[in-house]
């Protein structure tokens, strides 16, 4: 049996529904999360990548958006375990949570409506190819601005601006795009944070260039610095930088590192993956299935042993 939790208690999925008068549906009022889950089938163990740093911040984002939930990141974190113990996971797995307004009525604001959150268990795969890499396509739409629907919170409604983009790309061929913010330059991709090396250093757009605050782009910086010994930028990257760049990859939940071996078909570097971009998959994929002491603290473990 597979269970969601549903208005406070687990519940079978087929009972996870929502009503079609529900305000958040309407209106895109939602704050949602994404977070993997790896199997370790050599422990036995399933291991919540990053379980707090999610619920941190979308308890931030739901304060921001008047969005007030009786539970706090311990309480969700907990759940969570618990979910997957019910749904008897033992193999990767994506979990999303999602906050909406549960009220029955129309009108697109966000006080006096009652929040409420669902969180269940997806079996994603691999999102994009991390082995051989993506080719990409800098979109003509541009990343909401901070000033109309910030892109600093995963808000479901600034994801029409990602279903725009990503649909643009897929349809000429490509696997993935890149937006360009208001301004003109690299944000991040439609639903990755976005790295470029240029002769051994990273660089990086920051939090002000209208982008996520992307909880694997804070990792992979802290595996840039301490284990690859890499310098990092963050400033703002043009469009024509991309096209010069050895190295690009792309950092999500969802994407992990995803090599990116062709911008606009210009091949980046030799166009294949690239060497650090190669060495930081390697140490990434077995930190987050538990397979490297020092980074255990990024984990959650699912089981009692
Ligand atoms: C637009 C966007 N940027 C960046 C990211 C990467 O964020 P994180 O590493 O926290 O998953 C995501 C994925 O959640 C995203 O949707």
């Amino acid at each position: 049996m597979e269970y969601a939790f549903f208005e406070g208690k687990f519940v079978p999925i087929e009972e996870a529904k929502i009503n079609i008068k529900t305000n958040s549906f309407h209106y895109g009022t939602a704050i949602f999360e994404g977070i993997r889950a790896y199997w370790n089938e050599e422990h036995q163990q399933l291991y919540i990548l990053f379980a707090r740093e999610h619920y941190q911040r979308l308890l931030r984002n739901c304060k921001a958006m008047f969005m007030e939930l009786p539970y706090s990141v311990e309480d969700l974190v907990n759940i969570t375990v618990e979910l997957l113990r019910k749904n008897q996971i033992k193999e990767d797995v994506y979990i999303r949570p999602i906050v909406y307004f549960k009220d029955l009525k129309l009108t697109p604001k966000l006080i006096d409506y009652t929040p409420e959150i669902a969180i269940y268990t997806y079996n994603f795969g691999r999102y994009l190819d991390t082995s051989k890499g993506i080719r990409v396509k800098v979109s003509s739409w541009r990343r909401n601005d901070d000033n109309s629907i910030p892109s600093r919170w995963k808000v479901a409604g600034a994801y029409v601006n990602s279903a725009l983009a990503k649909t643009e790309a897929l349809l000429a061929g490509y696997d993935e795009a890149i937006m360009l913010n208001q301004h003109g330059f690299v944000a991040e991709g439609s639903g990755e944070n976005i790295f470029l090396i240029r002769e051994g250093k990273a660089i990086t757009p920051s939090y002000s260039e209208h982008i996520l605050e992307g909880i694997t782009r804070s990792a992979v910086k802290k595996l840039l610095k301490n284990e690859l010994v890499v310098e990092i930028e963050e400033r703002p990257v043009a469009r024509s930088e991309l096209y010069v760049a050895d190295e690009i990859f792309l950092t999500g939940t969802a994407a992990e590192i995803t090599p990116v071996v062709e911008v606009d078909n210009r091949k980046i570097g030799g166009g294949d993956v690239g060497a650090i971009t190669k060495e930081l998959q390697d140490i990434y994929f077995r930190a987050v299935r538990g397979m490297i002491e020092r980074y255990f603290g990024w984990l959650t473990p699912v089981y009692e042993k």
